[in-house]
């Protein structure tokens, strides 16, 4: 070996730097939403790559983006970079844009397609050794494919060397019978790419700076440029079209439900059983058929949630069961129960033990522990006490059309069926109101609020009705 020639070890230590592309159109998407936004069980699909980026502890993270995409942004996790592709001239091009903040990196610089998102940190540091093992100046990964589709052709010598890869669209009928495709993932030594990149050209079918063309130009730098060929089919899925797109987000949501069965959840049907990245479901919790937990929602220990439910944005505790129900940005307590056909609303909250029943909407409330809005009810602004009873049918009236007004109910509430309470209005501790009332004034502690019609009966009234109609002939 000669002296200046690095040793594996020695360059194990070399930093690393990643550049993740994401400027791509995304054409095939026919979206206004830039591809790599588009998301996977509820998150973006290039937040996935950031986040097997990271593991590799890089010291620096590039995201190569196009100018209008300030969303991205919002994504890049702390000390990640972003830089802008001014004009979409390729994945190629967009490598140049990424190398601009890195122009004084010495090291290695990892290459990640931004719109390949199944694969984990574990791959890529493989590809990482890979490329130190094989001393290389160029890595590709590589993943045989029982059909390679529209994937990059890598083509190898009668010793299985590396002699370029060709895209689908320029390759011929003998190149496009390779099965063995290139996945998006490459490591180049950042001095050599630095050099060559000038001399990259966009003589091909799509007129565009191939990234996969940049490896050319290190085979004829005399360059070696190694393969790292993976079995792991599923980590090479590109999303390029919404069937992609489908297929990725079905293997991640495969992916969560498992990791949630491990961990002591019983899902009865995963089929039927969409869970977002990020969901926390407890242990011996049931999730029933066409159950969807989304965006930051909790799930606590020993529920049972389903059939039928959605929950976005909701925190339920232990114990609990919610059925057949929608909720969104609410907190059910422990042992709480919902449902069925029950809405509730952002802002509600109910407390240890609480009830929202069938037919019943709940909106920016608070349910005290103990306390039932057991039937066909809506409550809106409202404050309800501990251990009070909501009557079947009960309206908070709470808006005039232009203002919305708060109900305020004590503990140890009879609230009685099919009441109206038309807010701004209180019902005191331990008080009740009158079934059918309309209750427009406050109703102190202890008291008893009606509001209605008195009933009168008017005695012997179906005989003489009879007996009119018998005179008139009509009977
Ligand atoms: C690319 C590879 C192909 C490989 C496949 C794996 C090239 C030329 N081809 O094809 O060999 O099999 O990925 O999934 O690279 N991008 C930009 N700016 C651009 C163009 C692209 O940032 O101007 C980004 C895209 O956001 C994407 C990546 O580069 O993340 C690849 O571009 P894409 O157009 O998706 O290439 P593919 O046709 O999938
Ligand atoms: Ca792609």
């Amino acid at each position: 070996m000669f002296a200046d020639q690095p040793t594996s070890s020695s360059r194990a230590s070399r930093p690393l730097a990643v550049i993740v592309l994401a400027a791509g159109l995304g054409t095939r998407m026919r979206s206004e939403l830039p591809k790599v936004l588009h998301p996977i069980c509820g998150r973006p699909l290039l937040a996935y790559v950031l986040d097997a980026a990271a593991t590799l502890e890089p010291a620096r993270i590039v995201v190569v983006t196009g100018a209008e995409h300030d969303e991205v942004e919002a994504l890049l996790p702390s000390g990640a970079e972003r830089a802008v592709q001014a004009e979409r001239l390729g994945s190629g091009d967009a490598v140049r844009a990424g190398m601009a903040p890195l122009s004084d990196f010495e090291g290695d610089v990892m290459v990640l397609n931004g719109d390949v998102p199944l694969a984990g940190g574990e791959l890529l540091a493989a590809l990482r050794r890979h490329h130190v093992d094989c001393t290389a100046r160029a890595t590709i990964t590589t993943v045989v494919l029982a059909d390679p589709i529209h994937y990059g052709r890598v083509l190898r010598d009668a010793n299985g060397d590396v002699t370029g890869i060709v895209e689908a669209r320029d390759a011929s009928p003998a190149e496009l019978a390779v099965r063995e495709i290139n996945v998006g993932f490459y490591v180049f030594d950042a001095a050599e790419l630095r050099r060559l990149l000038p001399a990259m050209t966009a003589d091909n079918a799509q007129g565009e700076y191939y990234l996969t063309e940049l490896v050319h130009r290190f085979l004829q730098a005399g360059d070696r440029v190694a393969a790292f060929l993976t079995a792991d089919v599923e980590a090479s899925m590109g999303v390029n079209s919404r069937v992609e797109l489908a297929a990725v987000t079905a293997i991640m949501r495969a992916r969560i439900l498992e990791r949630l069965m491990l961990e002591g959840v019983t899902i009865q049907d995963p089929s039927s059983t969409y869970v977002d990245w990020g969901v926390a479901v407890g242990s011996d919790t049931v999730l029933l058929p066409q159950t969807i937990l989304a965006g930051a929602t909790t799930i606590g220990a020993g529920c049972t949630v389903g059939p039928g439910c959605f929950l976005t944005d909701v925190r339920v505790d232990d114990g609990a069961t919610v059925v057949s129900s929608h909720l969104v940005g609410c907190h059910v307590g422990p042992g709480c129960t919902v449902g069925p056909f029950t809405h509730l609303r952002p802002g509600t909250e109910l407390a240890a033990g609480a009830k929202a029943g069938s037919y019943v909407e709940i909106k920016a409330s608070r349910v005290g522990r103990g306390s039932k809005v057991p039937h066909l009810s809506y409550v809106g602004d409202a404050t309800i006490g501990e251990d009070t009873n909501i009557g079947a049918g009960t309206i908070t009236a709470n808006y005039d059309g232009e203002r919305k007004y708060p109900t305020v109910i004590g503990n140890d509430v009879k609230i009685g069926s099919d009441t109206v309470l038309v807010a701004p209005v209180t019902v005191g501790d331990g008080a009740y109101t009158g079934a059918g009332s309309a209750i427009t004034k406050d109703v102190p502690d202890g008291a008893l609020g009606v509001a209605r019609g008195r009933q009168e009966n008017v005695e012997g009234y179906a005989a003489r009705r009879r007996a009119r109609r018998r005179d008139q002939g009509q009977e």
